[in-house]
């Protein structure tokens, strides 16, 4: 798949097959979580996998949605505020920018594995990091859920033309 079809495909898909992953693609899709670039290359990010049909079913209660509880995975994805890089001149914490960059390789290198990943923010925070115990150094900043997409249709993109969102220099 060349690139520009790799990200085309890329939907946040909300309906999944009952087929689980095979744990050969799930690596892979972790692997390019790990390979993502972040701010001194501190990498300050954890991956939870919730996968057991018990440990699901427990989980889902996280983010109240019916096609949620379809997925056959869920990968936690945590920043670790104390080992982010944070900018001298006013302190502003990367966490964010490189979980969201770690995130983004995941999804794609699901699609080119044929598989389908809904990005979600809009979760339980608070239930979340008591579900896992975290210590409050670590934030749960999205939950990826992953498997076969029930659904053959790429859905088209409704984005903002280039003229609202690009801005040639002009001084
Ligand atoms: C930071 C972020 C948070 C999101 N949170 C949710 C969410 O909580 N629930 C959900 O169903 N989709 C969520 N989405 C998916 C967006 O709604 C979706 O990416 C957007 O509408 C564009 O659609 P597409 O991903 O199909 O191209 C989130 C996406 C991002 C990037």
């Amino acid at each position: 798949m060349d690139f520009k079809t790799l990200i085309s495909n890329r939907y946040s898909v909300r309906s999944y097959l009952q087929k689980e992953v095979e744990e050969e693609k799930l690596i892979k899709i972790l692997e390019a979580g790990q390979i993502a670039p972040s701010a001194v290359n501190f990498q300050p990010w954890h991956f939870i996998v919730v996968s057991e049909p018990e440990n699901r079913e427990k989980f889902s209660e996280i983010y109240h949605r019916n096609w949620f509880k379809e997925a056959p995975v869920y990968i936690i994805v945590c920043g670790d505020h104390k080992q982010a890089w944070k900018r001298k001149e006013d302190g502003k914490d990367h966490t964010d920018v490189d979980a969201a960059i770690a995130i983004d390789h995941m999804t794609l290198q699901a699609v080119e594995l044929g598989l389908g990943t809904c990005w979600i923010c809009n979760f339980f925070v608070d239930k979340c990091k008591e579900f896992f115990n975290l210590p409050k150094h670590i934030e749960p900043i999205a939950i990826l859920s992953l498997g076969y997409p029930n659904n053959d249709k790429i859905p088209a993109k409704k984005r903002k033309s280039l003229e609202e969102i690009v801005h040639w220099e002009k001084f």
